[in-house]
């Protein structure tokens, strides 16, 4: 089985921008093992504790998010990162090419109850004039030179578009590896299947309601088929089972508190999946746009997420449509 790095190569990728890859990997592997000793993370010893300042006991999510800062900023083609966990950008090597935006530890209330996480990531390129603020990072998504995400479930496993497709790699811990196990990942365009928090049902808007009450009728409703409903409340995970048998994934506005009424992030969370999701055959949509045209204004930004199947997700933005009719 192929490792990361040839793949990469026999792609053609930057030299650059497989290093920054590389390093990610390596957040990966830290990631992993540290997950894997769940309460007595930062306790236990770790070949990075020297790197970590002030590390004991701190919470895992706080842990990533410090591991993806040291590594990432210590290489020669990382100019800046943004994480879901700082409130600014941080800056790093100035003749840096590339930024890289990540969500540290993607479902955070399952580490808690030792069940699936994961990192998500997207490295964009350094605009011309970088100013050294937040405003580099303000890029649509289909500016995207790499983005992914590290699952750390009962394997471990590096999912990654180059925009030469989806492959996923899966972690040999005997020899500390990541490996090609699926280099040509697709999602059918037709699904049985969907993952929504339907606790949120009386919020959202009309159109949704009216979607998922069809979807819920089966064979018996306009739709004509039984439909499965999964939620793992990570969108990492979620959006792994989209990308392995296809399915239908809605985080949407809903009306809970009028000043947030999107849950997920643009540049942490929806853009690397969108890309990874388009890859692979998919649609991924706001309830109105493509993820990847919205011009961010703010690195923070929350979104409305609809993604999966083609066919489905079509069939959803129909429903919303027609409501606003
Ligand atoms: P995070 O742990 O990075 O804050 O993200 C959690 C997100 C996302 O992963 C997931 O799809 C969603 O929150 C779950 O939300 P609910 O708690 O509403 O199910
Ligand atoms: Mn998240
Ligand atoms: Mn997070």
């Amino acid at each position: 089985m192929q490792r990361l790095i040839p793949t990469l190569r026999k792609d053609n990728v930057d030299a650059a921008l497989i290093s920054v890859l590389h390093s990610l990997q390596i957040c990966a592997k830290e990631i992993a093992y540290r997950l894997s000793q769940g309460e007595m993370a930062g306790v236990l010893g770790s070949t990075l504790d020297e790197n970590i300042q002030g590390e004991t006991q701190k919470k895992l999510d706080v842990l990533a998010n410090q591991l993806l800062k040291d590594i990432l900023l210590e290489s020669d083609f990382v100019r800046a990162v943004a994480s879901e966990e700082e409130d600014g950008i941080v800056n790093g090597n100035l003749q840096g090419k590339y930024l890289v935006a990540f969500d540290p530890l993607d479902g955070s209330s399952n580490i808690d109850i030792n069940s699936v996480v994961g990192t998500i990531f997207s490295v964009l390129p350094v605009p011309a004039n970088a100013s050294g603020e937040a405003d580099m990072f303000l890029q649509p998504g289909n500016h995207q030179v790499a983005a992914g995400y590290v699952l750390y479930g009962p394997s471990t496993m590096l999912v990654l578009t180059t925009g030469h497709g989806v492959r996923m790699f899966t972690l040999d811990q005997t020899v500390g590896e990541f490996l090609l196990t699926d280099d040509q990942v697709t999602i059918e365009p037709s699904t049985r299947e969907f993952a929504i928090n339907m606790s949120n049902y009386r919020h959202w808007q009309d159109g949704m309601r009216r979607y998922v009450d069809d979807l819920l009728q089966g064979v018996e409703g306009p739709r004509g088929k039984n439909f499965n409903m999964r939620w793992v409340a990570a969108m990492v995970a979620d959006v792994h089972r989209v990308l392995c048998r296809g399915g239908l994934f809605a985080y949407p506005w809903d009306g809970r508190s009028a000043d947030k009424p999107y849950k997920l992030r643009l540049m942490y969370e929806g853009n690397p999946m969108a890309w990874l999701v388009e890859q692979a055959g998919g649609l991924a949509y706001t309830e109105s746009q493509r993820i990847m045209t919205i011009q961010p204004t703010d690195i923070h930004q929350r979104i409305s997420v609809i993604l999966g199947s083609a066919d489905e997700v079509k069939s959803c933005l129909n429903y919303l449509e027609s409501s606003q009719k």
